[in-house]
């Protein structure tokens, strides 16, 4: 007998199909009445694949009596009230370290954009501007700058090898000091005044919700600039934009929001900041090895076994 799971929300294809080989799937998100359907598969379904931004809530739990694992597709889970699972005796897994590389890359490809303004750059020469209004005006260098990573865990960290490779010194502010040769600041205020460019690598949830306040802008100053490939709510986002209207801070890159993927209107008039769709970790390897992860998690747990990432 396969184990019967609910699947969350609509993923990549290929690890649907091996969910499909493995497990029972009950699709909620194809499901017209979420209740109804939560209701009809409560007695059987004893596992849960969701993902990222859609999470699980205790009234989710409460709805599963039999739920022995939620497998998340993601590294962040800070959708998933991970108090209530822990209090109903449910494992929680995630997607670590297979998508670091790829996030680091996004968030050297966002200091990029966002010093060098690639993006406008080719906006500036698909408009036919170069030849009518001349050279595209200078940038600012990133060799010699420093960059401040909020967050130094493994994503931070891959992120430090990449900007040094590009000539960047590096500082960190994290919850613990770490044995790495970088220099530490107590906080984030701290780390902000000491960086030209302050990196969000921090992950989601309560205990970092805004702490990219007025004041930490305050300290990056009108020079430096605001990378986030983390959550959206670890930024004031309402500061931030009026920051960047009123260039107290020189620019951002931001690869999450709040409210995603219907994210406030008023970012697309922000001509000093470069924006993703939260592509971070948006390759075919790296979310078919999310997938894959997620996947076996899955499979350890019903053959009796210790998952291979809990959170
Ligand atoms: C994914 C992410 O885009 O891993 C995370 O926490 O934010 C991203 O890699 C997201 O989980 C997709 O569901």
């Amino acid at each position: 007998m396969k184990a019967q799971i609910i699947v969350v929300g609509k993923i990549l294809a290929d690890t649907q199909a091996k969910l499909d080989r493995e497990f029972t799937c009950h699709k909620l998100y194809e499901a017209p009445d979420r209740g109804a359907f939560v209701r009809q598969h409560a007695h059987a379904v004893r596992g849960l694949a969701t993902f990222g931004p859609s999470g699980a809530d205790a009234a989710l739990m409460d709805a599963l009596p039999k739920l022995e694992i939620i497998s998340n597709f993601g590294v962040g889970v800070d959708a998933i009230d991970l108090a209530a699972a822990k209090q109903r005796n449910i494992i929680v897994t995630n997607t670590p370290d297979v998508l670091n590389e790829c996030v680091s890359d996004t968030a050297m490809a966002l200091v990029l954009d966002t010093l060098r303004r690639f993006p406008a750059s080719e906006t500036y020469l698909r408009s036919g501007y170069w030849a009518t209004r001349g050279a595209f005006p200078l940038t600012t260098s990133l060799g010699g700058k420093t960059l401040g990573i909020l967050g130094l865990g493994r994503i931070g960290e891959s992120i430090a090898r990449r900007a040094l490779a590009f000539g960047m010194k590096i500082r960190y502010h994290n919850r613990n000091r770490k044995n790495v040769p970088y220099a530490y600041d107590a906080d984030a205020v701290a780390l902000a005044r000491n960086s030209d460019v302050l990196l969000v690598a921090t992950p989601g949830g309560a205990q970092t919700s805004r702490i990219v306040n007025a004041k930490v802008l305050d300290a990056l100053g009108p020079d430096g600039y605001l990378v986030n490939i983390s959550r959206g709510s670890v930024i004031d986002e309402p500061v931030l934009l009026g920051y960047l209207k009123e260039k107290k801070i020189a620019g951002a890159g931001l690869d999450v929001f709040d409210n995603e993927p219907k994210i406030n209107a008023e970012w697309f008039g922000v001509e000093n900041a470069v924006l993703y769709p939260h592509v971070g970790s948006a390759t075919v390897e790296t979310r078919t090895a999310m997938g894959d992860l997620q996947v076996e998690n899955l499979r350890l747990h019903f053959a009796g076994k210790a998952v291979k990432t809990p959170v």
